[in-house]
């Protein structure tokens, strides 16, 4: 395995289950030094344990990313333990509830907003002035097909994807020249437990969606983020890039 990572600190959200946990085991592979941050914090310390079991270094920290001071706390943790910040996955999500618009409620609505969109805001917020002053770094956003097309009773999802969209093009605008790059990866539907409470015909109305005729997986989606953060794509910055099975294209 290639250590292109090594000497490097990521921060990411989410990382005890799915897709960000498939993240944190390939950047630790990969020699980074993982902070696992997660609302869950027993399963964050359960894959840093896997990830330190194997040789490599990391710390738990548990960390709802819809408050700001806790992600403020998560970010100066990364800090004061590894002594610096060059990788930001900000990928902790909900699914939340479905409804359409009308029906949606405001509690509802604030929850998916809270976690899925507010969130992201607060982790660039304080990544970027940690990665400004370790001379740079890079970002990965983790948005969703949904950030681009709708799916039906989803408004306050689809909102928030497609704001993660947008705030990544304008943190990107803003930082090109200060050696941060910012990037936001669309998966399809992907087998991890946020699809746990979906029925199984629904299962299989999503999977027929997709031309290459399954869901994705964690590590395809973990595969394309490395490749973002890595030193490989030091000429994208600003752009949404999908890992979809071609559900987009469709
Ligand atoms: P998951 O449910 O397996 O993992 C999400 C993790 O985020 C969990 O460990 C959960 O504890 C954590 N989390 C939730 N709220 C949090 C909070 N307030 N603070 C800190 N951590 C919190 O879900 P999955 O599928 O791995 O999702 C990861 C990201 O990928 C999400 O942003 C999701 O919207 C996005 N995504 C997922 C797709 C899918 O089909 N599974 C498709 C497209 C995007």
């Amino acid at each position: 395995m290639t250590k292109d990572f090594l000497g490097k600190v990521a921060l990411v959200t989410g990382a005890a289950s799915g897709i960000g946990e498939a993240i944190a085991v390939q950047l630790a592979d990969r020699g980074a030094k993982v902070i696992a941050a997660d609302l869950n914090g027993d399963a964050a310390e359960k894959v840093a344990g896997a990830i330190k079991a194997k040789g490599a270094e990391a710390a738990a920290l548990a960390v709802d990313v819809a408050k700001a001071e806790q992600v403020e706390m998560a970010v100066r943790f990364a800090v004061d333990t590894f002594g610096r910040l060059d990788l930001g996955v900000n990928n902790a999500g909900i699914g939340g509830a479905a409804a359409p618009l009308s029906d949606y409620t405001l509690d509802d609505w604030h929850k998916v907003i809270d976690v899925n969109l507010n969130a992201v805001f607060y982790c660039m917020k304080y990544e970027i002035a940690a990665m400004l002053k370790s001379g740079g770094g890079a970002i990965v956003n983790m948005a969703s097909i949904l950030g681009s097309v709708a799916f039906p009773n989803a408004p306050a999802y689809v909102t928030a994807k497609h704001g993660v969209v947008g705030m990544t093009k304008s943190a990107a605008v803003d930082y090109a020249k200060k050696g941060i790059r910012v990037t936001a990866v669309g998966p399809g539907f992907i087998d991890t437990p946020l699809l746990a409470a979906l029925p199984a015909e629904t299962m299989d109305y999503v999977k027929s969606l997709h031309p290459i005729g399954r869901m994705g997986t964690s590590e395809e989606v973990a595969a394309l983020t490395l490749f973002l953060l890595s030193d490989a794509a030091s000429n994208i910055t600003g752009s949404y890039h999908l890992v979809d099975g071609g559900y987009v294209a469709l």
